[in-house]
């Protein structure tokens, strides 16, 4: 087992990664000083795989559990499931120092993480992820929240962890589909970072099998890397713009396919689109942008753009256009330089997407 620390003041927190170590979970909250009562906040998928295992660990280092299950996936993430779950802690009588913990993905994470944030104006918060993406993004940062009407994640609070335990053997009953999905994250981060890209870039068909040290060792690098960039930008003003790298066009992506397209796939089809229009600026090399490419593809990723009509083209370009990275009507692109370089710039125009993404000539 790793143990991550993550420096953030009086709000430092451990994230322990390894495999087989969500047993020692009420082990570790009750060193950290937790009892009485907790609640367990998970889905449909994870619940029944999980919360029996998780409850069992919890009860022996002699906390009262309540499991609140939710249905699984992005539509439960709302102000109205969470009003839901308000009611059961209300009547669990969860109390100041009561934890929640949330075992599941980022829905989970983000949802559970708002509710404990908010509950009795904030109770402490565990988490244990269980999808890939949750294990190296989505638990690390403080960014909880719910969705409301058509905006994502518009509703929330910044709240950090007590203790986040990502025990890496649940990844086995992941879908496959959910762990490209992952992966296409895991592979931008490593884009930023030559170190982890060089060690992902060796290692990364034994993490599509799911090799146990392999799997740790991602997640340890991707969550450090994560947890450094955020200490140094926890409320998200300025070094943490380069995470938007493969999201500008990934989000326009997302919105053109009606969310056909996921988060992951959509952010890998983001890198290679960006990284053409790096190559086009004069910016970045074309080795580079291969040695991503070839990730991309190891990771049973999409690399390409779905067919698209005219007119969602156009759409795309009007919803790069009007992404939350806009500043004084600029777009604001994060390119690479080369593997481990990022900068953010504003010289990408629409003609040029419309050119590099869709042949358009731009006269
Ligand atoms: N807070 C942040 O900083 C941050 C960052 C990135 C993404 N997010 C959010 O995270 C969410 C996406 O997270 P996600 O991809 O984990 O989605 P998810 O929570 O929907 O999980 C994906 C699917 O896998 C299932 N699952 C999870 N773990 C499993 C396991 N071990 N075995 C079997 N099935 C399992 C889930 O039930 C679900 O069906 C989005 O809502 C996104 O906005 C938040
Ligand atoms: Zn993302």
């Amino acid at each position: 087992m790793k143990v991550l620390k993550v420096a953030l003041g009086r709000n430092s927190y451990g994230i322990r990664i390894g495999a087989e170590i969500m047993e020692r979970t009420g082990l570790w909250l009750k060193e950290e000083g937790l009892s009485g009562k907790a609640a367990v906040i998970t889905d449909s998928n994870v619940g029944p795989l999980y919360a029996a295992r998780l409850e069992q660990s919890l009860k022996t280092a002699g906390f009262t559990v309540t499991i609140l299950e939710i249905a699984a996936g992005e539509a439960q993430k709302t102000l109205e499931t969470a009003a839901g779950l308000y009611d059961k802690l209300a009547a669990a009588y969860l109390e100041r120092n009561s934890p929640v913990i949330a075992l599941g993905g980022g829905v989970v994470g983000d949802l559970a993480g708002f509710i404990a944030a908010t509950y009795l104006r904030g109770v402490p918060f565990v988490q244990v992820p269980t999808s890939l993406l949750a294990m190296v993004d989505s638990s690390v940062g403080g960014k909880t929240g719910v969705d409301h009407g058509q905006l994502k994640n518009i509703v929330g609070a910044f709240y950090q962890p007590r203790m986040v335990i990502a025990d890496t053997s649940v990844l086995k009953t992941l879908p496959r589909e959910e762990l490209s999905n992952g992966m296409g994250e895991v592979i931008k981060y490593a884009a930023l970072n030559k170190y982890f890209f060089k060690y992902l870039e060796q290692n990364i068909e034994k993490a599509m099998v799911l090799d146990e040290p392999v799997m740790e060792q991602i997640v340890l690098l991707n969550a450090g890397f994560k947890a450094k960039i955020v200490g140094e930008d926890e409320r998200e003003s300025g070094r943490r713009a380069i995470l938007n790298y493969g999201h500008t066009i990934g989000h326009g992506v997302e919105a053109v396919t009606g969310f056909k397209v996921k988060h992951g796939q959509a952010v890998a089809i983001g890198m290679i689109e960006e990284n053409k229009i790096a190559l086009r600026l004069g910016m970045f090399s074309r080795p580079e942008a291969e040695k991503i490419e070839e990730m991309v593809y190891h990771a049973g990723l999409p690399a390409r753009l779905p067919e698209l009509s005219h007119e969602d083209k156009l759409k795309l370009i009007e919803a790069v256009k009007h992404d939350k990275k806009v500043v004084n009507g600029k777009i604001r692109f994060t390119l690479l330089q080369s593997i481990g370089r990022a900068v953010v710039t504003d010289k990408v125009t629409p003609g040029l997407i419309g050119e590099e993404l869709f042949g358009w000539s731009s006269s």
